[in-house]
């Protein structure tokens, strides 16, 4: 459902993607961890086609990614970026039924935004506020409610939990698993907190120096050998 194939990006004379290839089955939820600066935001947005490699390609259901393609696969796609990444001037609501409010009526988009803040944990008052009227951690809520808004068949979230407490990061861990396996999505999830990686990975990849080191299944991240990846795992520079 995801293919990346030896992507490549520079910024000026800085290679940050140096062949990047990753594969997530259809159906399935894949994690990718890495160190910051890694590469792992970039390579998000070469996927779903807001930033163009340098080289390689995308395809996403069977659908090499170019600009026009890209314009027809939006639809069914739902991304949550690092920043949230909402519209300011837009009340919350509007925000996550942004892509509804073409399908439908205005008093059915927001029944239907206002039911995907619940999900989130946002109560139906926020609705009419503003996003710079809400705290960092309730813009990654609501972000991830637009995210999810439209059912879409493939979903990309760029560190969902960062900036939300336990018991809220837990919860929205819990969410992103349960829309994974009910609407039978593919996911690709890019997180720094070990518990995402518990509750939504099927599959990991660990991101290093612009290239994916590791990949292998959720349950095996801790019998890896790979030296950088330990080091990752346990808080340390591998020379530590
Ligand atoms: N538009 C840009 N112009 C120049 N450099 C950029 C641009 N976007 C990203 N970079 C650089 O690319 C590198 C990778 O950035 P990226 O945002 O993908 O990191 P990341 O792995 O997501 O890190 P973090 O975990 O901190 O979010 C960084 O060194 C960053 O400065
Ligand atoms: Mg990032």
């Amino acid at each position: 459902m995801i293919v990346l194939d030896t992507l490549r990006k520079s910024f000026g004379s800085r290679p940050v993607l140096r062949g990047v290839s990753l594969r997530v089955p259809k159906g399935h939820s894949m994690v990718v961890i890495g160190p910051s600066g890694a590469g792992k935001s970039i390579m998000l947005k070469c996927a779903i086609g807001l930033t163009q490699p340098d080289s390689g390609t995308v395809t996403l259901a069977n659908t090499r990614i170019t600009p026009a393609s890209r314009a027809r696969l939006m639809p069914q796609t739902g991304v949550l970026f690092q920043g949230a990444a909402l519209f300011d001037s837009l009340p919350i609501w509007e925000n996550v039924a942004f892509t509804l409010l073409r399908q439908m009526s205005r008093a059915r988009a927001r029944a239907a935004a206002i039911e995907k803040l619940a999900r989130v944990g946002l109560s139906a008052d926020v609705a009419d506020r503003l996003p710079s009227e809400l705290s960092g951690g309730m813009r990654k809520r609501a972000g991830l409610a637009r995210a999810i808004a439209n059912e879409p068949q493939l979903m990309f979230f760029d560190e969902p939990t960062t900036g939300l407490d336990p018991v809220m990061a837990g919860k929205i861990n819990r969410l992103i698993r349960e829309v994974v396996t009910e609407l039978g999505a593919t996911a690709l999830t890019i997180t720094h907190d070990i518990t995402t990686v518990q509750t939504v990975a099927d599959d990991v990849a660990f991101l290093c120096e612009g290239k994916v080191r590791w990949t292998g299944e959720a349950a095996t991240l801790n019998e890896t050998e790979d030296p950088k990846l330990r080091a990752f795992l346990a808080g340390r520079s591998e020379d530590e």
